[in-house]
């Protein structure tokens, strides 16, 4: 059932070009004009009237909702929050007519962001859910639903759920940009793509796996690890860092590489990792300065950055490359090798890689 490989984690990360072919199929034009989303029956009146947008989650799910606010802001200019599910629900959210409630949910049984789709619905909000299993609690219960294919995610840690959830945020973010007029036609086609090209640059990435693998050997008794990123290379910093605490138990802390100075740089000392995203070409020199920060204090830093960046190589001790796409959809890619390097850690270190201890795969409690 594993078919051959020696954990789920790892059969579900190889996996990934493929559940995000599945997930792109029949959802983009031949010509690649536009986006197609037979689930959605929205009308003219109901996109125009789109005011604001809350993402609602938990966990990598919600880390794929910060992606999905950077991306709808930029492509169709509409204010949006994400919002942790235990939180959102205990607050008194500032919500308009115009308000589109997206849930996020890979298993669609979460009970914190099932229960805030129940009180946005309550209060009479539209409630979208982005869900990878048919017929689940929150899939029932939305207004809409876009499912993700990634197929059933077994391993408690979650690899191809989030790279399909980002891929359905893309989608969803062309789709209403362009209904909105926001998106030129160009622009939108560039994207798309792009976005096409993705399972190809998936299945390249998982090349770097010797080369992780590598580093996760050499990081397996670290103390303290550290990721740091800006834009949307901070959210994928946050994800790196989730993965690496939830298998291997290596403390790791995500920041805003510009944050650094503000308190953390205390605890960067002489060899301690630090994994710096760098694919965001307007933040790439800004990001390049936090690096030289932390190498200042002699930490070790492995930069993660896009294949043919020569700078990088000046400014860190070992460079990871990933294959060129849009910087926008960089996190499909430079997720892989993070969700590699947690795995291989805690493979170096015996640990139930498929059972984290005290963690369930679908969390029903509050
Ligand atoms: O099924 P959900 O997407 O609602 O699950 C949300 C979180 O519990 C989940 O993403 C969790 O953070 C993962 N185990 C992280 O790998």
């Amino acid at each position: 059932e594993r078919g051959g490989y020696p954990h789920f984690m790892l059969k579900e990360i190889y996996e990934q070009p493929r559940a995000i072919r599945d997930t792109l199929t029949g959802r983009i034009a031949d010509d690649l004009s536009r986006v197609t989303l037979p689930e959605l029956s929205w009308s003219d009146d109901f996109v125009q009237s789109m005011d604001r947008v809350h993402i609602v989650a938990c966990g990598t799910s919600w880390h794929a909702g910060l992606v999905g606010k950077a991306v709808m802001e930029k492509l169709t200019r509409i204010p949006v929050d994400v919002e942790i599910a235990s939180e959102y629900r205990y607050r008194d959210p500032i919500e308009t007519a115009g308000t589109l409630v997206i849930v996020i949910s890979q298993s669609g049984e979460t009970l914190d962001t099932l229960a805030a789709l129940r009180d946005a619905k309550a209060r009479g909000r539209h409630v979208l859910a982005i869900t990878n299993v048919v017929g689940s609690s929150v899939a029932r219960e939305a207004d809409d639903v876009i499912i993700t294919w990634a197929g059933p995610e077994i391993a408690v840690a979650s690899t191809k759920a989030y790279t399909t959830q980002l891929v359905v945020l893309y989608l969803l973010a062309v789709y209403l940009g362009q209904r909105r007029g926001t998106l030129e036609d160009g622009t939108a086609k560039q994207i798309l793509a792009a976005l096409a090209e993705l399972p190809m640059a998936a299945e390249q990435v998982l090349d770097t796996a010797p080369q992780v693998e590598r580093f996760a050997r050499e990081w397996a008794d670290a103390r303290d690890t550290f990721f740091i990123g800006r834009g949307i290379d901070y959210a994928m910093a946050l994800e790196g860092a989730l993965k690496l605490k939830e298998i291997s138990y290596i403390h790791a802390e995500a920041y805003a590489a510009g944050e650094l100075k503000h308190g953390t740089l205390a605890l960067i000392t002489e060899g301690v990792p630090v994994i710096a995203l760098a694919t965001q070409t307007d933040l790439y020199e800004k990001t390049l300065s936090n690096i030289k920060e932390v190498k200042a204090r002699d930490a070790f830093v492995l930069g993660v950055t896009f294949a043919g960046d020569e700078e990088m190589r000046h400014s860190v001790d070992e460079v990871l490359y990933v294959p060129r796409t849009l910087p926008v959809l960089a996190p499909v890619i430079t997720v892989i090798p993070l969700q590699l390097l947690a795995y291989y850690a805690a493979v170096a270190r015996g640990n139930d890689v498929d059972k984290p201890r005290n963690l369930a795969k679908s969390v029903t409690v509050e």
